[in-house]
């Protein structure tokens, strides 16, 4: 939530900072701003997207000639989204400017102080909060802005990334992390700072992760991270492995249709190196040290929000499948407040595409806590998730910039599947004959998953039939019902048309009262062990005049006589198919979005990374 971007060096930091918040974008775009310095500390920002920004700056660029400056794309928490709240804010004498993405919990009580010590506010924000504090601070202690910010972190409650930039030190950035991603790309002479590594890597590749409660200060072309207490620490420079194609279209109209269309490769490359189903061999080389706590766990927690709990709750039939040991599935959200059993002992599962989301983050800290060990399923390297954890798997899916996520849910169940398989084998609860037949048909999902692909004009066919649906209800059994949810998501987060997923057999607890002839089911119907029951749940729908969009098995016969529509998806063992029958629903919703005119990478409300509760 909100994107943050910062420049300091020897180029003109406008193009670097704009560009830098369109390749953020994803992660809020109600409102940008910019700040420059040049002589002057001037902020120009504006309500709606980067690109509007730019439109309102014009083409007067008189301020092309400023090396240093910072950017900001809002995801709206408190304020409404309008040019006022708009990031960045000045302190009272405009001697100071912030950006923050985050959320501090004790802005009130913080601005009722300041407004008493004669501070005005001319937004609704938490953030603005921020800057009078450090500004207070710095002009009643007379001290420098650095430990201005130290002193002021250490009086706000909450979460934050920020950036600092003043009028009176021309070459200063200052920069803090608690709970809220920071990245910074060391450039010759320069310096990036960012949300993450997407505005960085065409000018760098060598960065550092901030750590949470360090203040990095970028002063005369010297990076220098400090801790809270003062405490100088030593940068870990890292290496960045992302390529420039992988943030871009490609040629496609969407992220989030290049992201569908990829899933043959990113699934291909999140088991590169790690499956061999002809030698029997399956390596998870960041789990290795911790696996034994796996094998030997009573029982196994799954954390996640969003399509990554869909994730999490197909992981949790396959892992009982399979390992026999019993799982459980929260909403990390519920799990954070609702003082869970957690023993010594226990193994909690974060799953997590960006590995930053806030609740996820509680989750984990207050499981660590009580003794659970912690692995990670994430995409993003380097993330807060990835850090938390004792152990994990990284997806290696590549970014996923689309705010729906597609390819991220197909690699978490393919790495949950090998970790499942895994420890299952070790543990010798599945033999080592199913291990190899289940080991050569993940192998084979790639190719599956190309198949399913083309299915793609005739379901662009079935969305212009079911585009002005008002609701849709999504049906699917067993490893399918997962699938149900995340179909009934994915429609209504980009083409805001009401959808619900639902267990097949519970439609007649309740949802059945909804059916009628306009109303399109979406049954996953593919041949399991519950193919029967669900094709039982077929005629219940057809019975009421229901419409019925069935995914099912190559081959099929019983349930095309009975749907309006079916999607030939080819077979897999049950534990796969939620990999190969997702991937209709993910081009449904994109097409339905599309014809009604819907802006499918950034939905309204939403944002890629939810670093606020
Ligand atoms: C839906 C979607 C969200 C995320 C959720 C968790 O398409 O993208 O529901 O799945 O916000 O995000 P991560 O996986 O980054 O923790």
């Amino acid at each position: 939530m909100c994107g943050i971007v910062g420049y300091v060096g020897h180029r003109e930091a406008y193009s670097i900072i704009i560009k830098g918040l369109k390749r953020l974008e994803y992660r809020g775009y109600d409102s940008a701003g910019i700040a420059l310095l040049n002589g002057n500390l001037n902020v120009y920002k504006k309500k709606g997207k980067v690109s509007d920004l730019e439109e309102f700056l014009g083409e007067d660029k008189h301020f092309l000639n400023s090396t240093i400056g910072m950017g900001h794309t809002r995801w709206a928490t408190h304020g409404e989204p309008n040019d006022v709240n708009a990031h960045p804010h000045y302190s009272s004498n405009k001697d100071l400017a912030i950006i923050h993405n985050g959320i501090i919990e004790n802005y009130s009580s913080l601005k009722m102080d300041l407004t008493l010590r004669g501070h005005v506010f001319l937004s609704d924000t938490d953030s603005e909060v921020f800057i009078h504090l450090i500004d207070d601070i710095r002009i009643n202690n007379n001290c420098s802005l650095e430990e201005a910010v130290r002193v002021a972190l250490s009086q706000v409650v909450g979460a934050y990334a920020i950036v600092i930039i003043a009028k009176d030190t021309p070459n200063q950035l200052i920069a803090a992390r608690k709970g809220s991603p920071l990245v910074i790309g060391l450039g010759k002479n320069e310096f990036f700072i960012a949300s993450d590594a997407s505005p960085i890597i065409e000018y760098t590749n060598e960065v550092v992760y901030l750590n949470d409660q360090e203040v990095a200060i970028i002063k005369d072309n010297l990076l220098t991270i400090k801790n809270i207490e003062d405490v100088q620490m030593t940068p870990y420079i890292q290496k960045l492995e992302l390529e420039l194609e992988a943030i871009e279209k490609g040629g496609y109209e969407h992220f989030m249709l290049k992201e569908i269309m990829e899933q043959p490769k990113s699934i291909l490359d999140c088991m590169r190196g790690r499956v061999d189903s002809v030698r029997g061999h399956l390596v998870l080389g960041g789990l290795n040290e911790y696996l034994y706590k796996l094998i030997n766990a009573e029982r196994i927690m799954i954390v996640a929000c969003g399509t990554s709990w869909h994730a999490g709750l197909v992981a949790e039939y396959i892992f009982e499948e399979f390992t026999r040991i019993p799982v459980e599935v929260d909403y990390a959200s519920e799990f954070r407040y609702r003082n869970p059993v957690v023993r010594e002992g226990d193994v909690l599962i974060a799953i997590s595409q960006s590995g930053e989301t806030a609740d996820t983050l509680a989750a984990i800290e207050l499981a660590k806590s009580k003794g659970a060990v912690i692995i990670g399923v994430c995409n993003v390297v380097g993330s807060s998730i990835a850090r938390a954890s004792h152990a994990g798997a990284y997806l290696h899916a590549g970014p996923e910039i689309g705010v729906a996520s597609t390819k991220a849910f197909t690699a978490q169940v393919t790495v949950l599947t090998m970790i499942a398989l895994q420890v299952a084998h070790k543990k010798g609860s599945i033999s080592d004959h199913l291990f190899r037949i289940l080991l050569a048909e993940i192998e084979s999902i790639p190719d599956k998953v190309s198949t399913v692909l083309k299915l793609n004009e005739k379901i662009k066919y079935i969305s212009s039939i079911y585009k002005d649906a008002k609701n849709v209800l999504y049906l699917g059994r067993g490893y399918n019902f997962p699938v149900a949810l995340e179909g009934a998501l994915k429609l209504k987060e980009i083409s805001y048309i009401h959808a619900e997923g639902y267990p097949a057999a519970e439609m007649k607890h309740g949802p059945i009262a909804l059916i009628d002839k306009e109303m399109p089911v979406v049954v996953i119907a593919t041949k399991d062990s519950s193919y029967e029951k669900v094709v039982s749940n077929i005629q219940e729908v057809r019975a009421r005049k229901g419409q019925v969009i069935a995914i099912v098995t190559e081959g099929d016969t019983q349930v095309a006589k009975m749907a309006d529509y079916t999607l030939e998806v080819p077979a897999t063992h049950e534990a796969l198919m939620p990999i190969v029958a997702v991937v209709p629903l993910q081009l449904l919703s994109y097409h339905i979005s599309v014809m009604r005119g819907c802006n499918v990478d950034q939905p309204r409300n939403l944002a890629k990374s939810v670093t606020v509760e």
